[in-house]
């Protein structure tokens, strides 16, 4: 009976090894000659076994590697060192591929080398993703470097681990290398470290992202900016968090221009808030003026028959047979009577040129001719100097002369009424660029800062006698004239009234 002598079994298991071994394994004689592979050797290969067999192992060496295997086997042979080398190797079709190469040599029972074991590893995947991650890498640290938005990581403690560029000169450091291992107590105030730290340990306990958070950064110099900043969990595989990635953003001068934008606004809701008013109250204005102009309409005949009437009373009284003493205070009641019929008379035209909707009517006038005609019809006190100056070739204007003959008696009125105690009085008209520019000045009481404001309003008066409308009536003038008013005022030094009024439609050309 045949023992299974252990020879055979040797043999049995080398099959076994070559059928199933998992392992690209090829033998070769010592003249390089492939002899034999493992079942895997094929797939690797995809060559059928008879057609690798037959070649020798340099054959299926690429070109450029043959000369460094052939050096290689050589070295084993002669020192019997084991070769490990990367190599480029042909497979079926000429097709390349990367496989990593050991081989050794196989030694009979005296120690000599009969075979050479060559174990071929296929690379090409392990390279392939070698690759992939070092682009991956690449363009992480290009997006990095390059992004103006600081980018960094942290561990489970909020200790930075990396940071970009953008992030170390955020800090203030000169390399990113600086901030490993420092939190943001090193850089930031307390309160702002503390509030990131807190969201930082809530998003590690929960897992939660914290995106676009709009947060006010203030630096431990006080300094303040303003960043979104996102910050997202990096798990590990088993799902643990294992630290956080963030990224921020400086809106600083977003948050300015948006600040500004908010003023801008006020300012404007302001703005129509007071025009609003200022429009209602023109409406106001233009209901009583409506109103105001009936009454005034109406006041005006009684007013002249009153006159009429105290006239021919005091015809009357010269004829009645009474002592003269008593005829003398008559008259004078008579003569009061009449003064205040006239001042009543003087209001209700006043309020009637406020109150009326007219257009001026432009004709040519002679400003100089004017004035005269205007002051003539003013009984000057004594201690009361006028000086009149009228530019040379001064132009003729096209103005409405009502009108403008209203103003300046309004305003030379206002200026004697300011010189209880005298003074002077200058009238002055010129051209200035391209503007008619008409000034009356005293050197009277003048007015306070308060009382300023409220000139130009109507009914505001600080005379006994006055109407307070003179001067709306000038402003109302003027600017139906497409002019200006102003006044400039010192009390107890003087007043100046400066009238403007554009060349154009105003001089004929
Ligand atoms: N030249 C001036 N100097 C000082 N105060 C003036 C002058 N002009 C006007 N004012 C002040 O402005 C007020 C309003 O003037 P105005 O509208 O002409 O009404 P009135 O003369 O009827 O008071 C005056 O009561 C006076 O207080
Ligand atoms: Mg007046």
């Amino acid at each position: 009976m045949n023992e299974y002598n252990s020879g055979d079994r040797v043999k049995e298991l080398f099959n076994t090894l070559v059928k199933f071994a998992p392992t690209a394994i090829i033998f070769l004689d010592m003249k390089g000659n492939i002899i034999e592979c493992t079942d895997h050797t094929l797939k690797i290969f995809e060559l059928p076994k008879e057609q690798l067999v037959r070649k020798n192992f340099l054959e299926i060496v690429h070109e450029s590697e043959k000369d460094k295997v052939l050096a290689g086997l050589k070295q084993l042979i002669a020192q019997n060192t084991p070769i490990k080398s990367q190599l480029t190797l042909y497979k079926s079709g000429g097709k390349t591929f990367d496989a990593e190469v050991y081989a050794n040599l196989a030694k009979d029972a005296y120690g000599k080398p009969f075979q050479i074991i060559v174990k071929v590893l296929d690379i090409t995947e392990h390279k392939r993703i070698e690759i992939e991650l070092y682009n991956a890498r690449e363009l992480l640290n290009i997006l990095m470097e390059a992004i103006p938005d600081a980018i960094y990581f942290k561990d489970t403690l909020s200790r930075f681990t990396k940071v970009n560029r953008a992030h170390a000169e955020r800090m203030g450091l000169k390399t990113p290398e600086e901030a490993v291992g420092k939190t943001d107590f090193d850089f930031y105030s307390e309160e702002f470290a503390r509030q990131t730290y807190e969201d930082e340990q809530e998003i590690i306990r929960t897992g939660k992202p914290l995106i676009n958070k709009v947060e006010k950064v203030v630096g431990k110099d006080g300094l303040v900016h303003w960043v979104t900043a996102t910050k997202i969990p990096i798990l590990d595989k088993n799902g643990k968090v294992t630290g956080i990635v963030g990224i921020s953003r400086d809106i600083t001068e977003l948050k300015r221009v948006e600040e500004t934008l908010r003023r801008y606004s006020e300012q404007l809701e302001k703005m129509v808030e007071e025009k609003t008013k200022a429009l209602l109250e023109a409406e106001r204005l233009a209901a009583i003026g409506e109103v105001v102009s009936m009454i005034v309409h109406d006041l005006r005949s009684p007013l002249q028959v009153i006159l009429y009437k105290t006239f021919l009373l005091k015809e009357k009284l010269k004829q009645l047979p009474i002592p003269s003493y008593e005829k003398d205070s008559f008259k004078e009641t008579l003569d009061s009577i009449n003064e205040q019929v006239e001042y009543m008379n003087k209001m209700v035209s006043d309020l009637k040129d406020y109150a009326r909707n007219i257009k001026p009517e432009y004709l040519e006038i002679d400003i100089k001719k004017l004035i005269e005609e205007v002051l003539a019809t003013f009984i000057i006190p004594e201690n009361v100097k006028i000086k009149v100056s009228v530019q040379k070739d001064f132009p003729k204007l096209l103005v409405d002369p009502m009108m403008i003959r209203r103003v300046l008696s309004n305003l030379i009125s206002n200026a004697v009424d300011a010189l209880p105690h005298g003074g002077n009085i200058y009238l002055e008209t010129k051209i200035e660029g391209e503007q008619i520019v008409i000034s009356v000045e005293d050197t009277g009481v003048g007015i306070s800062e308060e009382n300023l404001r409220k000139l130009f309003k109507p009914f505001f008066t600080t005379k006994d006698k006055g109407t307070g409308l003179g001067l709306a009536i000038c402003k109302r003038f003027i600017e139906l004239h497409g002019g200006q008013i102003f006044v400039e005022s010192k009390p107890g030094v003087g007043t100046k009234f400066t009238i403007k009024l554009p060349l154009e439609g105003h001089i004929k050309r």
